[in-house]
């Protein structure tokens, strides 16, 4: 019986955890650090933190894992898959050289303006003169971004050359996200999709398409989050489509990225704007997306194990493909108050139990456990994945099964995949 690790605590890791357990191969699914959900699912928590890079080596070392699948992006930056090669144990995701196209917002947009893959023209500026002198010529809206991992929250969208102003201040003055060069892009309209490929270091093999909800309130208001929920497929985007994204946009990363001696492997994840002169990249991710992955995984039919197995290998995707159910699928995410500007914890959570028992799948995002409850510990606190033969039918069930969980302060979005239902029809 195959050993599988899965690197992190949150939602898209307790989503992983249990895609993999699905595998025919049967695998016993160990997980670090875990959490309160990923333990009621019984998948044993090692408690080794993130940052943990050694004690996550030895610990897989010791474990005799077959493979680590790492969920977050941190990691990967830091090279926890080169450590884990050099220990001859397999894992799931890009080594430190090829995780910078997630690292480094100006490296990316390099590396995208060197193959021509389509995105929003830019500059990068490295001192607050410079981008002041700049953005009186700029035009608006314009986009700021922090060039560091920021949890999606570096992004400045700047509707005025004042409001751009303030933004430097922030990147620059207040230093919010440390000593950072500053990225201004040209703002892009149009709806936004999650596009994430499967990649062996030679070919990217494309999943199924998910829409992601960034801003924390209702029609999307508010400052930008790690993501308020998410649903899959995407009306509108059909296979054709996706295979064109794919050819255009992660195809020639890989082939780059392969011939300049760094082959990438694991998920590489084009976030994306459909705009009238087709689609352009937002930005690349080195790992799955949080909350898509919680409602992409449970429409998968193929076997998690062999394909994350097969990325793990040069070339092992070669004549892959990754088959799908025709559900819909909505995730809700039910956040802490303060959250996305702070985060509030120890609230007791209730009627997790009565959720699962509609049909949900609720994975932990942001949990602990104390005194045998299960309480809050985190921004983004669960998610809530129903599944339908319709936009519609998913997202009542989605939400049905949310509005049976209560905490203190709790956040919720309401019109997740609201546009889909528009669009599909009940
Ligand atoms: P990023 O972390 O670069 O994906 O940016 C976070 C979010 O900011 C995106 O999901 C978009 O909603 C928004 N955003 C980023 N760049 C642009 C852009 N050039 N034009 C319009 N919106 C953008
Ligand atoms: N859902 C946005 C992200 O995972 O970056």
């Amino acid at each position: 019986m195959p050993r599988v690790l899965v690197v992190g605590s949150g939602g898209r890791e307790h989503a992983l955890a249990r895609a993999l357990a699905r595998s025919p191969q049967q695998p016993e699914v160990l997980a670090t650090p875990g959490g309160p959900g990923m333990a009621r699912d019984g998948f044993e928590g090692l408690g080794i933190s993130v940052g943990n890079l050694n004690g996550i080596v030895a610990a897989a070392k010791e474990r005799r894992v077959d493979l680590v699948v790492v969920g977050p992006e941190a990691p990967l930056v830091e090279g926890l898959v080169d450590m884990l090669g050099e220990a001859g144990i397999r894992a799931f995701g890009p080594t430190a050289a090829a995780a910078r196209i997630e690292g480094s917002k100006a490296y990316a947009k390099q590396l995208m303006r060197d193959v021509g893959v389509p995105t929003a023209s830019y500059m990068v500026f490295r001192s607050r003169e410079e981008c002041l002198a700049q953005i009186s010529c700029a035009s608006y809206p314009a986009v700021l971004k922090a060039d560091v991992l920021a949890a999606g929250k570096g992004v400045i969208i700047c509707q005025t050359e004042i409001e751009a102003r303030a933004a430097v201040d922030v990147f620059f003055s207040e230093r919010r996200f440390g000593i950072t060069t500053v990225v201004l892009e040209e703002f892009l309209h149009g709806e936004e999709l999650s596009l994430f490929a499967l990649c062996d270091g030679a070919h990217a093999v494309p999943m199924t398409p998910a829409q992601d909800y960034k801003r924390i309130f209702d029609a999307d208001r508010g400052p930008n989050t790690g993501g308020m929920g998410s649903y899959s497929p995407v009306p509108g985007i059909d296979d054709d489509l996706v295979r064109d994204i794919t050819a255009t946009v992660h195809q020639p990363i890989v082939d780059e990225l392969r011939s300049r001696g760094t082959p990438f492997h694991g998920v590489l994840y084009a976030g994306l704007m459909l705009t009238p002169t087709g689609a352009k990249v937002l930005e690349f991710n080195a790992r799955f997306g949080d909350p898509e992955t919680q409602a992409i995984l449970p429409r998968l039919r193929s076997d998690a194990l062999d394909l994350l197995d097969r990325s793990a290998r040069f070339s092992g995707l070669a004549d892959a493909s990754i088959d799908w159910t025709g559900d819909w699928a909505v995730t809700v995410v039910l956040a802490s108050r303060g959250y996305p500007e702070s985060s509030s914890s120890g609230d007791v959570i209730e009627g997790l139990d009565a959720a699962e028992a509609m049909g949900a799948e609720v994975t932990h995002a942001g949990t602990a456990e104390e005194d045998g409850q299960v309480v809050t510990a985190g921004g983004r606190v669960l998610n809530v994945t129903a599944l339908g033969t319709s936009p519609a039918e998913a997202r009542e069930r989605a939400y049905a099964a949310a509005r049976e969980i209560r905490f203190e302060g709790m956040q919720m979005r309401t019109d997740i995949a609201a546009r889909a239902v528009e669009r599909v029809g009940a």
